[in-house]
């Protein structure tokens, strides 16, 4: 079965944590277009969405979804979206698609978060996956300093814009044993907007598509 049909199962399952009448986050990336396909074609009567980012807010209006702004809904019951790696206890690396603020700030505004990835993103060790920092852009080489005393190699992810007018350093060699410690340590290096490690608001369900099907974390 190829990735991007175990992504699809994943978003399928998604739609059961859904009830009419909410207002649903959205995330961004190859697995979140499946679920929102798959909610266009459930024709779930939901409130509307808030949108991670201007592709998915392209993708969602195409579907005729509404878009509402974060600072009009009030906290959101449910935020859907992927993540690059997720580790047992539903720690995540997220922004390999650039858009980990907008991310990690509905995630922060929603009840549940529930993930859906394909079985290649679970892992022991957060780490392997390159971990995006989004940076001011004059702070960038100061934040790479800081980010190399902290043992990663970081590499800037040239004619990378993101939604913020920001851009992504990508953090290698790391070994994340403890991300709640990394993320806090990170968020104090001054010039960083975001951290795409996601360790002190992980999910609170993940669903992994793989050979078999489904399976649901919590
Ligand atoms: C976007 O910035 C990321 O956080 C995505 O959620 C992540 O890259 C997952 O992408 P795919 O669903 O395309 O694998």
């Amino acid at each position: 079965m190829t990735a991007d049909r175990k992504k699809q199962q994943a978003a399928q399952a998604a739609l059961a944590h859904v009830r009419e009448d909410q207002i649903i986050g959205i995330g961004t990336g190859s697995t979140v277009n499946h679920f929102i396909e798959a909610l266009a074609a459930q024709k779930l009567r939901i409130r509307g969405a808030v949108s991670s980012s201007e592709a998915t807010t392209a993708r969602l209006k195409t579907h005729g979804i509404e878009v509402l702004d974060l600072n009009s809904t009030g906290e959101l019951d449910i935020y859907v979206d992927g993540a690059d790696e997720s580790d047992r206890q539903l720690r995540l690396i997220k922004g390999g698609g650039a858009a980990l603020t907008r991310e990690k700030i509905i995630a922060a505004a929603s009840h549940r978060f529930v993930c859906i990835v394909d079985d290649s993103k679970l892992v022991e060790v957060l780490g392997r996956f390159p971990l995006p920092v989004e940076v001011i852009p004059m702070a960038r080489a100061h934040v790479a300093r800081a980010l190399r005393r902290l043992g990663g190699h970081p590499v800037y992810r040239e004619s990378t814009l993101t939604d913020n007018g920001n851009q992504i350093l990508d953090v290698h060699g790391l070994s994340i044993l403890d991300p709640i410690s990394l993320e806090q340590a990170i968020n104090q290096i001054v010039g960083v907007v975001t951290v795409g490690l996601f360790a002190s608001r992980p999910a609170d369900v993940l669903i992994v598509g793989g050979e078999t099907g489904v399976v649901s974390m919590t």
